[in-house]
């Protein structure tokens, strides 16, 4: 049976100030922390054994999944001193690995929300005798991602992570984080220091005549690095558009937890979900975000593509459009915060402060 190898140590930097207390695969994405729908997804395609490689705020990961029983999986916690990179993380859980060296185990990036057909993956880095297979998509803007050319066959012919320049941008597929190892390939990466996977494996193993094959699979891809992008995820994990059999409730419009309280004519759509202990007043408007725990959105408040942090509170009449109010900060009634606004947890905002607008 396939394992499998998690990488959750990242420090989540672009998606402050939702990772200065957690971890972002333990962010709650459709209400349960984004990990859950990735653990779930490995098991449904009949993965067993998954490894997760951890460091930044590593100890919040076994109290919450603890052996894995409860998914039907066996889970081993393995975190780094210093954080190793990715290539680093993969070498230094090779120790609890079972699977024998020709056979494959497959890896993941921490923060990717996918409809991969993952056996699929596996079917083909067995069918084509590869090295390492990886899960190629095409995006519009390849830049922020690792660019993977391929020939006609599907074999990798180059990996260029982020590139700098445009001479570089050499095509539209890129590294979707989700790969199949051969085992003896994982042994081979340098132990005891830093390596990143991107940047010295891959190229390494192609210059040494490796056979990487890519496979491009075009079907719900989406990385949650950025606030924008979280809380799109999480949106279309609500309303069924990204699968997964972690979401808590049926797909809908809205997704309300047990515990949360909603005003009779409050309005919640587009993939909202409003989590544990928060509350939603009367007259307001929630489109499209995510209300963690124990947050409060005020009486007549419109939000929007926004993510509220756990303890958070929204005032009477603000307006939220794609904005991150961090844990347990205070926005007063009457503020307008648009589009890439990121309020730090615990910061205070008065009534009336925050304008774009020129109306009272
Ligand atoms: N254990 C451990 N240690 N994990 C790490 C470390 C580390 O030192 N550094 C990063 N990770 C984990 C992150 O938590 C994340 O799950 C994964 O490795 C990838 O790191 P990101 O920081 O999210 O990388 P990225 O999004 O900029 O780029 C990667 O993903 C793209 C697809 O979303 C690369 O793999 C690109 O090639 C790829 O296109
Ligand atoms: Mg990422």
């Amino acid at each position: 049976m396939t394992e499998a190898i998690l990488l959750v140590g990242g420090k989540g930097t672009r998606l402050r100030p939702l990772t200065v207390r957690t971890p972002k695969p333990m962010v709650p994405a459709a209400g349960v922390p984004f990990l859950a729908h990735q653990l779930a997804r490995a098991r449904a395609a009949g993965v067993e054994h998954v490894v997760l490689a951890t460091s930044y705020l590593a100890e919040v990961f076994e109290p919450y999944f603890g052996d894995g029983s409860d998914l039907g999986l066996h889970l081993e916690y393995v975190t780094e001193v210093e954080p190793l990179g990715t290539g680093g993380a993969i070498r230094n859980v090779a120790s609890h690995l079972t699977s024998g060296p020709d056979e494959p185990v497959l890896i993941f990036n921490g923060d990717i929300l996918t409809g991969l057909d993952i056996r699929a993956l596996v079917d083909t880095h067995t069918t084509s005798g590869a090295d390492v297979s990886l899960h190629l998509t095409r995006v519009d803007d390849p830049r922020a991602f690792g660019l993977v050319p391929t020939d006609d066959t599907g074999r990798v012919t180059a990996f260029l992570e982020k590139p700098q320049t445009p001479e570089e941008i050499v095509t539209d597929q890129i590294n979707a984080g989700a790969y199949v190892f051969r085992r003896s390939v994982i042994d081979s990466i340098p132990h005891d220091r830093p390596v990143s996977v991107e940047r010295e494996t891959f190229p390494g193993l192609l210059s040494d005549d490796a056979h990487l094959q890519g496979m491009v699979d075009s079907t719900y891809w989406l990385d949650l690095g950025t606030p924008q992008a979280f809380v799109r995820g999480s949106a279309d994990l609500v309303t069924g558009r990204a699968p997964s059999p972690a979401v808590p409730g049926r797909r809908g419009e809205r997704l309300v937890l047990e515990g949360a309280g909603i005003a009779a004519d409050a309005k919640l759509s587009g993939g909202t979900v409003v989590c544990d202990g928060a509350r939603v007043g009367a007259g307001a408007r929630v489109h499209g975000s995510t209300v963690l725990a124990d947050a409060v959105i005020a009486d007549g408040a419109d939000v929007r593509d926004s993510l509220i942090g756990e303890g958070a509170y929204i005032g009477e009449r603000t307006l939220l459009d794609g904005a991150v109010i961090g844990d347990g900060a205070h926005i007063g009634a009457d503020n307008e915060l648009l589009e890439g606004v990121r309020i730090w947890c615990d910061a205070r905002i008065g009534d009336g402060a925050v304008r774009f607008s020129s109306d009272q």
